[in-house]
């Protein structure tokens, strides 16, 4: 298509006006005439009106053949996008994140598009946001496609990152049966796809699959400590079948499969409702409210930084190792140390409260690293401080963009 410069749009904007005030003051001589006729004529009052009525529709279809045509003006504007690198054709790959407009996956997608490789997002919006990746939206090396996984996908790639699926348990409590399907029957889909254009796969599962923990810090050795029909089952159940369908799918269609277990994960772009500790305190901190603690805040967390993970998802992906890996940060806080922390950085004069705990809420939780140390020489380079820093001014920005203000404020959800 011909581009078009600023400037020439500017001058057909310009056009544009001028030609609509011209229109209208033609339209007021007009008018004018109209009555000067009027009174001079047997006119009579309604078809004065019809002729005024009829030279008003003529006007608004005429701006409205205006506005299409500047909006298709406007279309034409080179969009400026993020530099990438250039990959030759060799080296290029084809990559589909599926989830790719989430949160993890928006992140993934700009490493991706960074590194000069093709990469085509499919989601279908239930937690993702198309605003995540609209930067590389009319890209020529990035595509999206509105799909739900647990509908089949026909598409030609070299490399899957299979990320669909919501994460934080107000979203996957939310429809149970369909978090399931969507780590199930979703999951078998993609194995499909993969299998059939013999495309590398890598699962995003979770630490859920470990439970309540009875060891600690947790090694993917540990077969974990799952109640099969809580609350979280949905999800925990969801993913470790989700892990059982890859290996067999490896074992009996040879496919290459990497299963990446992601612990807590926090930074811009997570969901205002994520309802998990980070996103509720910040929210809390900046509108100037209690922060409301489950339980006794003893139970710890520990919480990596999304681009520490996207680091190690890469390097999983470009590794030989194909037994589940832990992708977390080790380093451990009592959720009472996060609240004050969280305040602290802030600022602010709300209180910190304890409500009644969530009932299966894991008591802690700490990835034992070893193996992502040895086998991708990967561990976590950005540090909590620096984190939430970043992740405090994203949310800050973001409730200035949406108004919140005291008397509309943004309650986050109780995690379910
Ligand atoms: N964020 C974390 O702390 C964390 C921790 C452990 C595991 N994970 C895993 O990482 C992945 C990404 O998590 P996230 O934090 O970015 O979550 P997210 O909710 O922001 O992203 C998930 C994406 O998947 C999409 N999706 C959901 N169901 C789908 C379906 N049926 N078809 C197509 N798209 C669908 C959503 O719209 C969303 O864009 C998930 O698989 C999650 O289980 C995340």
């Amino acid at each position: 298509m011909t581009q078009i410069s600023p400037r020439k749009i500017r001058q057909l904007g310009l056009f544009v006006f001028l030609s609509v005030t011209g229109f209208l003051v033609i339209y007021k001589f007009s008018s004018n005439e109209f009555t000067n006729y009027d009174e001079g004529t047997d006119l009579d009052a309604e078809q004065h009106e019809a002729a005024h009525a009829k030279a008003l529709d003529d006007i608004s279809s005429r701006l409205k053949d205006l506005e299409i045509e500047f909006a298709n003006l406007e279309a034409r504007v080179p969009k400026k996008y993020p530099q990438i690198k250039s990959l030759n054709y060799l080296e290029r790959k084809r990559i589909l994140i599926t989830g790719g407009a989430g949160f993890v996956g928006s992140h993934l997608v700009d490493r991706l598009m960074f590194q000069g490789h093709e990469v085509i997002v499919v989601d279908n919006f239930f937690t993702g946001r198309k605003r995540n990746v609209e930067h590389w939206i009319g890209h020529k090396n990035f595509e999206l496609i509105h799909h739900d996984i647990v509908n089949p996908l026909f598409i030609e790639v070299d490399q899957i990152y299979h990320l669909a699926s919501p994460a934080s348990p107000p979203h996957y409590m939310l429809n149970p049966v369909k978090t399931i399907k969507t780590n199930t029957i979703g999951t078998i889909n993609i194995l499909g796809l993969a299998r059939r254009v013999h495309a590398k796969v890598l699962i995003a599962s979770t630490s859920e699959v470990y439970g309540d923990p009875d060891i600690h810090p947790q090694p993917e050795t540990y077969w974990g400590h799952v109640n099969p029909i809580g609350p979280r089952a949905c999800y925990d159940e969801g993913k470790r079948v989700s892990e059982t369908l890859s290996y067999a799918y490896a074992k009996e269609h040879n496919i290459e499969v990497r299963v990446a277990r992601i612990f807590n994960t926090y930074g811009p772009r997570m969901h205002m409702n994520d309802g998990r500790v980070v996103s509720n305190f910040i929210l809390q901190a900046l509108q100037n409210d209690v922060i409301t603690i489950y339980g006794s805040g003893k139970q710890t967390r520990s919480f990596q930084y999304v681009t520490d993970l996207v680091d190690g998802l890469v390097a999983l992906m470009a590794s030989n190792y194909s037994l589940p890996i832990n992708l977390g940060n080790p380093v451990e806080h009592t959720i009472n140390e996060f609240a004050t922390i969280i305040k602290d950085l802030v600022g602010g004069s709300g209180k910190i409260i304890h409500l009644a705990e969530v009932e299966d809420d894991p008591q802690r939780r700490r990835p034992d690293i070893s193996r992502a140390k040895k086998y991708l020489n990967w561990e976590p380079q950005v540090s909590l401080a620096v984190g939430l820093q970043r992740t405090v001014d994203y949310f800050r920005k973001e409730l200035k963009k949406f108004n919140y203000s005291s008397n509309n404020k943004f309650i986050p959800e109780r995690p379910a």
